[in-house]
C-alpha cells in the first residue's frame, strides 16, 4: 500500500521573505508525519532557499515545470538537468495553467515527461477537461487522449511509478471541488485504461486528485479506493491549511493502513 502524496503547488506566489517563513512553518508542523509522501513546489527562482529548509525534512521538493531542452540557447528555460541538481524529486507538467497560459499541447508536455524520465525525476502529469468538455461528457476522451500522447510518443512503461493529477480545469481555484464520487469514477476509468495496456505499470501509478482542495473536504477524497494523495493550490498557500491537510491524510492512514 503505497502511502498518499500531497503536494503544494505555490504557484506564481510569494516573496523570499514568505516563502521563508512558509516552508519553517511547514517543516516544525510536519515533523511527525510518517504516513504521507509530501512535497510543496516554490516558484523556480526560490528552490534553493526552500531545500535549505528540508535537509533534515521528510518533505521533498517539487519543480512547477521543466524545459524539454537539457542546454543550450534557450533563454529562461530551467532543464532537468538543473532542477535534479537542487534535488527536486517530483515535477509538475502539463497544467492548465500552461496549457492554457503557454499554449502547451500535449505533444510538448509528453516530450517534457520523455526528458524528466530519463534523468530520473518524477512527472506530476496534471490531466483534466475544461467546463464545455465537462458538460458535454468529454471528461474520459479528453483524459485518455492526454496519456495516450506519452504513451504513444514512448510507451507505456514509461508510466511506470509516475503521478498522474487529475485536475477539472474548472475546480481549479474556483472553490468548487468535484464530486468525490466522480473523481474516483474518473481515476478508476484511467487506471483501466492503462492496466488494458500493461497491469504492472497501472498498479505503480499514484493518481492524484486537485481542484479546490481544504482541510474540510480532503477526507472524502482519500476515502476513494482509486485517490492516492491530492494536489493542493491555495490551501498550500497558508501553512496552517497545508497542514492541516497533510495531518488528516495521515490520520486516516493510521486509521486504515496500519
Ligand atoms: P487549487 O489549485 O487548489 O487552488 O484549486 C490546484 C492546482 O492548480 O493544482
Amino acid at each position: 500500500m503505497k502511502h498518499p502524496l500531497i503536494v503544494g503547488n505555490w504557484k506564481l506566489n510569494g516573496n523570499k521573505n514568505t516563502i521563508t517563513n512558509l516552508i519553517i512553518a511547514l517543516v516544525n508542523n510536519l515533523s511527525n508525519i510518517s504516513k504521507c509522501n509530501i512535497a510543496v513546489a516554490p516558484p523556480v527562482m526560490y528552490l534553493d532557499i526552500v531545500r535549505h529548509y528540508l535537509l533534515d525534512s521528510h518533505i521533498q521538493l517539487c519543480a512547477q515545470n521543466v524545459d524539454v531542452h537539457f542546454s543550450g540557447s534557450f533563454t529562461g528555460d530551467i532543464s532537468a538537468e538543473m532542477l535534479k541538481d537542487l534535488h527536486t524529486r517530483y515535477v509538475i507538467i502539463g497544467h492548465s495553467e500552461r496549457r492554457i497560459h503557454h499554449k502547451e499541447n500535449d505533444v510538448y508536455i509528453a516530450k517534457k515527461f520523455s526528458i524528466l524520465k530519463k534523468i530520473g525525476l518524477i512527472p506530476i502529469l496534471c490531466i483534466g477537461e475544461n467546463k464545455n468538455e465537462y458538460d458535454s461528457g468529454y471528461t474520459q476522451s479528453i483524459c485518455i487522449n492526454q496519456i495516450k500522447t506519452i504513451t504513444k510518443l514512448i510507451g507505456v512503461e514509461a508510466l511506470k511509478n509516475s503521478v498522474i493529477a487529475y485536475e477539472p480545469i474548472w475546480a481549479i481555484g474556483s472553490g468548487n471541488s468535484a464530486s468525490p464520487e466522480n473523481v474516483q469514477a474518473v481515476h478508476k476509468f484511467i487506471r483501466d485504461y492503462i492496466a488494458s495496456c500493461d497491469v504492472s505499470v497501472a498498479n505503480t501509478i499514484t493518481m492524484q486528485y486537485g481542484g479546490s482542495v481544504t482541510p474540510e473536504n480532503v477526507i472524502q477524497f482519500l476515502n476513494q479506493k482509486d485517490i492516492d494523495g491530492v494536489l493542493v493550490g491555495a490551501a498550500s498557500l497558508k501553512a496552517d491549511s497545508f497542514a492541516a491537510i497533510v495531518q488528516i491524510a495521515e490520520k486516516y492512514e493510521q486509521l486504515h493502513h496500519s
